[in-house]
């Protein structure tokens, strides 16, 4: 299914809101998933009552617990085996109502179901706006590692609302920043510098300044997802920062740090890689940095995760890439919204996150 730039919908501020958009579309069956922390901010009332939907439409609700932890099969199955028993059909659009998590259980579950059906997202957090409700890409983590179980489902619509985001705490807001800053780096340098001029007034949310980040970073995901939707060339720069993020996430259980905080270390270790491979100048190290600490976004590793748990995460075993042994491929930079994706050896990469945690920060430390 193509998604387009016409099936996303901005809305809030106004009087219209993400239920209202709701009503537009032509739906029989819906299944809302969310979880106890959104459900106050959901308006089913507004939906249900609607001329369009009065007496036609009927709603299944199911609320899941708040976090990662709920990102699992055995979850997963629970939803599906509740849909199973309300006999719900192939017109049944899954609606997710939440923050990345919700929407990748959600995602999969509308890929699954019935052997697929449609999608809308409706994202409330920042990180779910601007990049996780984009691109078509759901998952479960496993005792294995992050994101193990998926498959690539694009949604139909997807309704950005940006006053849903008002509720949000400052570290939530600041975790969905990594992945704006992400997109910066390692797709468009000038996001990037516009971002190292504003970052004080997104930190403070002024609305219009928000509202363009977003539609920016937004229209960067969509335009690279779109061109590439398997994730086989350039799309994979978009996961700058992810494996060495998933690491850390695994290493603390999923638990300690948000899933941005941990992006945010994962594209320092990075962004020092390419500095170390001469592939870009300190000084754009140093402003990634720079832009991350305002946001107070972690640049330290955590401590006692071991160098093993990278190269595990990052899939180093015996296989042999581009004729090097032990070899594995890795979002680096070189140079402001310029990802590439490098072929490195398991022993070069294993002495470069030593030195990047013994030296590497002195470095950059007096920035
Ligand atoms: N599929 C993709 O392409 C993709 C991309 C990036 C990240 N992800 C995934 O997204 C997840 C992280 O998403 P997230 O940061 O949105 O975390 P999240 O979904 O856990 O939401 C963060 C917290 O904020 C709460 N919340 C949500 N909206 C709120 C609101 N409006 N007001 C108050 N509280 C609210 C949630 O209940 C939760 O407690 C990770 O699992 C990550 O792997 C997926």
């Amino acid at each position: 299914m193509c998604f387009t730039k016409r099936d996303l919908r901005y809305v809030g501020m106004q009087a219209q809101n993400s239920w209202d958009f709701l009503t537009y579309e032509n739906i029989k069956n819906l299944v809302l998933i969310t979880n106890n922390s959104v459900d106050s901010l959901c308006r089913l009332k507004r939906l249900r009552s609607s001329k369009r939907n009065r007496n036609s439409l009927k709603v299944t609700k199911i609320i899941i617990g708040v976090g990662e932890r709920y990102k699992r099969l055995r979850f997963f199955i629970g939803i599906l085996k509740a849909l199973l028993y309300e006999e719900l059909n192939r017109d049944t659009k899954v609606v997710s109502f939440g923050g990345g998590v919700l929407g990748d259980i959600a995602g999969f579950i509308a890929s699954c179901y019935m052997r697929s059906v449609k999608l809308i997202h409706i994202p409330t957090t920042l990180l779910a706006q601007v990049d996780s409700s984009i691109g078509g890409k759901n998952g479960l983590n496993t005792a294995f590692g992050k994101n193990l179980v998926g498959a690539l489902h694009m949604p139909g619509r997807v309704i950005l609302d940006i006053s849903n985001l008002s509720t949000l705490s400052q570290r939530e807001w600041v975790s969905g920043l990594a992945e704006v800053i992400k997109i910066g780096a390692a797709l468009d340098g000038d996001y990037f510098k516009w971002l190292e001029k504003v970052m004080f007034n997104i930190l403070d949310r002024k609305m219009s300044v928000v509202i363009g980040m977003i539609k920016h970073a937004c229209l960067l995901k969509l335009n690279v997802t779109t061109s590439d939707s398997r994730e086989i060339g350039v799309r994979s720069v978009l996961n700058f920062g992810h494996t060495f993020g998933h690491a850390i996430e695994s290493y603390l259980s999923y638990q300690k740090w948000l899933h941005g905080e941990a992006v945010s270390c994962g594209m320092v270790i990075a962004s020092d890689i390419s500095f170390r491979l001469g592939l870009v100048e300190l000084s754009v190290h140093r402003r990634l940095i720079r832009l991350l600490s305002i946001c107070r976004l972690p640049i330290y590793m955590p401590s006692g995760l071991k160098v093993e748990s990278y190269l595990k995460a990052l899939s180093v075993d015996k296989k042999s890439i581009n004729g090097l042994e032990r070899a594995c491929n890795v979002v680096l930079i070189k140079g402001l919204g310029q990802g590439l994706i490098l072929t490195v050896s398991a022993s070069s990469l294993e002495s470069l996150i030593l030195r990047n945690r013994t030296v590497g920060y002195k470095a950059v430390e007096n920035i």
